[in-house]
C-alpha cells in the first residue's frame, strides 16, 4: 500500500526495523516518486524512532501528560478540600453553642487556606511554586471576609509585591500563619468596634528573605503571648515558623505588628 501510494506521488508510514540481532526498533518510512525523462525512481528514507531525537520527543509528551495529570490532581484537592470546608461552614450554621461554632468556623477557615494553595495551583504555570504574594492576599482577603461581620467598620489594606515564587511548603505553612494573624487581628484587635480599624498585609522580597508582615491598629497583643504564649493559633504560628525557618517578631506599638522573615530556599527548576 505504501508502495503503491509512494509510486504515484510520495508516502509515509511506520514500520519495523529488526536488527541482526532479531531485536525490532520502531521506524517511519517516507516514500517519494522521483521521474525524468528516461527512468523512474523512488526515494526511500527510513527513521530509526528509537533514536535520541525520538526519546526527547517522547520525554517530552510524557512530562505534558504528568503536568495535566498534576493539574488535575490539584483541581480535585481543592474540589475536595472546598467539600470539607463547605461541611463545617453547614455544621457551624447548626450549633448553638457560640465557642464551638466559633472553633468550628476557625477550622473552616484553615481549611479554606489549604484549598486556595491548591487552586492557585492548578492555575499557575508552574506546579512548584507559588507566587506568594498573590497567595497570601487571596487568604487575608478571605480569612477578613468571612469573619468580619456585616457591614463591619474594620478595613483590610494590602501592599504586596506580585511575582515572588516561593516554594509549596514555604507557601502552605506561610498561609496558615496568615489566617491565624489575620483572624486574631479580626477577633481581638478591636473589642469595643472602632471606625478606624484596619488590618494590614505587607508582602515583599529582600535579597533572599521574604518579608511578610501582619498589623493593625487595635490594641495590642498582651506582653505574655508575645513571649511564646497564646492558645492554639499563636502556638501553630511559632510552630509553623520553626519548620520553614522563619524569625518571628514583634514590631513596636500602638496596635499589633507581626513580621516573619523567610530564608527563601533556591527553586529546584
Ligand atoms: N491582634 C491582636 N490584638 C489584640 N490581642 C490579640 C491579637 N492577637 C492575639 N491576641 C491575644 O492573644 C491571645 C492568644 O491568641 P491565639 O491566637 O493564640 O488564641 P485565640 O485567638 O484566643 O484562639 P485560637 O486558638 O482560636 O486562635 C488572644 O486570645 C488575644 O487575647
Ligand atoms: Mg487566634
Amino acid at each position: 500500500e505504501l508502495l503503491s501510494a509512494g509510486a504515484a506521488g510520495s508516502s509515509k508510514g511506520p514500520i519495523t526495523l529488526q536488527a541482526v540481532d532479531g531485536s525490532q526498533r520502531p521506524a517511519q518510512i517516507s516514500l517519494r516518486a522521483l521521474k525524468d525523462e528516461t527512468e523512474a525512481h523512488m526515494c526511500a528514507v527510513v527513521t530509526d524512532l528509537s533514536g535520541p531525537q525520538a526519546v526527547a520527543a517522547q520525554l517530552r509528551a510524557a512530562l505534558a501528560e504528568k503536568e495535566l495529570l498534576l493539574r488535575e490532581v490539584h483541581h480535585r484537592v481543592k474540589n475536595n478540600l472546598q467539600i470539607v470546608s463547605s461541611l463545617l461552614r453547614l455544621q457551624a450554621e447548626n450549633i448553638s453553642d457560640e465557642r464551638v461554632s466559633a472553633a468550628v468556623h476557625d477550622s473552616q477557615n484553615r481549611i479554606r487556606a489549604l484549598a486556595l494553595v491548591h487552586e492557585q495551583l492548578y492555575r499557575s504555570e508552574s506546579l512548584a511554586h507559588i507566587d506568594i504574594g498573590e497567595y497570601l492576599q487571596n487568604i487575608a482577603t478571605s480569612v477578613w471576609r468571612s469573619l468580619s461581620m456585616r457591614g463591619s467598620p474594620i478595613r483590610l489594606v494590602s501592599e504586596v509585591i506580585n511575582g515572588i515564587s516561593i516554594n509549596i511548603d514555604q507557601a502552605i505553612a506561610l498561609g496558615l500563619i496568615v489566617t491565624e494573624l489575620v483572624s486574631n487581628s479580626v477577633k481581638h484587635a478591636f473589642p469595643t468596634g472602632t471606625a478606624q480599624g484596619t488590618i494590614s498585609l505587607r508582602v515583599r522580597q529582600e535579597n533572599a528573605v521574604l518579608h511578610v508582615e501582619v498589623a493593625d491598629n487595635g490594641i495590642g497583643m498582651p506582653p505574655q503571648i508575645n513571649a511564646g504564649g497564646g492558645s492554639l493559633g499563636m502556638q501553630l504560628v511559632h510552630g509553623l515558623c520553626r519548620q520553614i525557618g522563619a524569625t518571628l517578631s514583634f514590631g513596636e506599638g500602638p496596635g499589633t505588628t507581626v513580621v516573619i522573615k523567610v530564608p527563601m530556599s533556591k527553586p529546584e527548576a
